[in-house]
């Protein structure tokens, strides 16, 4: 099991809706790859746990790190680990403002 923690930028025309439809599609997508983990957007910046197979999450990190949506990804950590914090597969929404939540998670 391998978990990674990245934060960027949204381009400009990026929105609630946006998110909207990233985590609808996300989900079916994670759920085939038993992928789980949080998004969180506080409307300008993204950041997002992932977590499942260490090919699968690296995998999917560089599809997301290309997508036009958002820009200035930065890997913050990766780390092997023992068993996944978010339990279900797919893509949970965190409405926090702040991503202290997500941080505090790679710590586990
Ligand atoms: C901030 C952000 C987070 C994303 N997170 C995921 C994700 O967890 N799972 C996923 O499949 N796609 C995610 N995407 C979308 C991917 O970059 C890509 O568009 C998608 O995987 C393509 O899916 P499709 O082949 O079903 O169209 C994210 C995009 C952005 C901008």
């Amino acid at each position: 099991m391998y978990r990674l923690f990245y934060v960027s930028t949204a381009n400009p025309g990026v929105t609630n809706e946006t998110l909207e439809q990233i985590t609808e599609n996300s989900r079916k997508n994670n759920i085939e790859k038993k992928i789980s983990g949080v998004l969180a957007f506080n409307g300008f910046n993204f950041a997002q746990v992932l977590e499942g197979e260490e090919k699968d999450v690296l995998e999917l990190y560089e599809t997301i790190r290309q997508d036009d949506r958002h820009s200035g990804v930065i890997l913050i950590s990766q780390k092997p680990v023992d068993k996944r914090v978010y339990d279900s597969w797919g893509l949970e929404r965190s409405d926090s403002y702040d991503f202290d939540e997500l941080v505090k998670t790679m710590a586990l």
